[in-house]
């Protein structure tokens, strides 16, 4: 299908666009209203993300409200540790839980290779919807965790500021650690892939636990699966987003993806030099801006876009809007991209 709106595709394949796109991370969620009225008729969020009509339903919602340029699946990178064999529970303002969590040898031999179709239909199933629904107004992003990211909740069970059981296995079973991150980068593939298959335009990885390891180690057990999950997917532009990775940043311009993405305290400037001239960049605005006035966040926007320039360019927030930020400050920030003029 040909796409009304299909600023984001341009942009991440390098192309000079009339201007910068912009969506939000985590702009599908409790920020709006109409997605909370949603979610207060089910049991939680798991059984919002298994439903395939609702959760197509809160992934348009910010399309329509806002008027951002992508809208991306309404889902969770925990559904992968879930497919593998690894249940989670949501627990109301405290994060993920996972029950389970990856000790031994025996325990991962044990963990499914997914097969998608089947283990996360759910999700395939709300992407078709998504696609049908959107009918070609803007692209829709599909997206993954890194294994890294995925590895540290399998083995520590829940949010962590630390991750300390995760990074020790590194340390005393490295090769379980390989194991396991083959594993899950097997099943993230095969996953990327059929959200392909069922319309996504754009795929990324969050690789939101990227800044707790030393360099060294972020190259051996994070860099070198994301590269391996980048290498297997050439169908649609792939966007690497790994927080806190400041240190890593020539490394992430190499790999064999269009788009990398910035948190907010990397500097543009540097990031541009750091990462080369042919990825396009998205970001960056400290999602904090969103709590300032109006003239605040025009200000900070209008400084953002002129620091990335006018080309290579997606705008979006360092990381995921806070669920309490008012949609009308959101609505600013899309606003300052969409009429900026360089
Ligand atoms: O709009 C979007 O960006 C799509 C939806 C999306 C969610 N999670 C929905 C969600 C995306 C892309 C994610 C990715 C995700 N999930 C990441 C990577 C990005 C990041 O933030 O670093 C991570 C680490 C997770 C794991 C996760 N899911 C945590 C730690 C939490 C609890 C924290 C919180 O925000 O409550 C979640 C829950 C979650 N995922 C919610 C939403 C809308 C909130 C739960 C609810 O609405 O009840």
């Amino acid at each position: 299908m040909v796409l009304e709106n299909d600023l984001l595709l341009r942009v991440a394949r390098g192309e000079k666009t009339e201007r910068t796109p912009v969506w939000l991370m985590r702009q599908a969620g409790r920020i709006l209203p109409e997605y909370r009225a949603v979610r207060e008729r089910l049991s939680g969020f798991v059984e919002l993300v298994q439903t395939p009509e609702l959760a197509a339903a809160v992934t348009i919602q910010p399309v329509d409200i806002l008027e951002v340029d992508a809208a991306i699946i309404f889902s969770d990178i925990l559904v992968i540790p879930e497919a593998m064999g690894l249940a989670y529970e949501m627990a109301e303002k405290k994060g993920p839980f996972f029950p389970e969590t990856i000790k031994t040898e025996e325990q991962a031999e044990r963990l499914r290779t997914v097969v998608p179709e089947e283990d996360l239909a759910y999700v395939i199933e709300a992407i078709k919807i998504t696609k049908k629904e959107l009918n070609g107004r803007v692209p829709l992003i599909g997206f993954a965790g890194a294994p890294w990211t995925i590895f540290c909740y399998m083995v520590e069970g829940q949010g962590s500021k630390t991750f300390s059981k995760a990074r020790a296995m590194l340390y005393k079973n490295p090769d379980l650690a390989i194991r396991l991150l083959n594993k899950i980068t097997e099943s993230t593939v095969r996953y990327l892939k059929a959200q392909i298959k069922a319309g996504a335009d754009l795929v990324q990885l969050f690789d939101s636990w990227a800044g707790i390891l030393p360099p060294d180690l972020y190259q051996q057990f994070s860099l070198t699966f994301i590269e391996k999950v980048c290498q297997a997917i050439d169908e649609v532009p792939f966007t690497v987003f790994a927080k806190g990775a400041y240190f890593a940043r020539k490394a992430i311009g190499k790999l064999p993806c269009q788009t990398v993405g910035l948190d907010w305290n990397m500097d543009i400037a540097e990031s541009r030099e750091l990462v080369g001239m042919d990825k396009t960049l998205q970001g960056n605005l400290d999602p904090c801006v969103l709590y300032g006035s109006y003239d605040q966040i025009k200000k900070a926007t209008q400084n953002m876009l002129d620091q990335f320039g006018p080309y290579r360019h997606i705008a979006n927030l360092g990381h995921g809007v806070y669920p309490d930020t008012d949609p009308d400050k959101v609505r600013c920030f899309i606003d300052t991209v969409k009429t900026h003029s360089f």
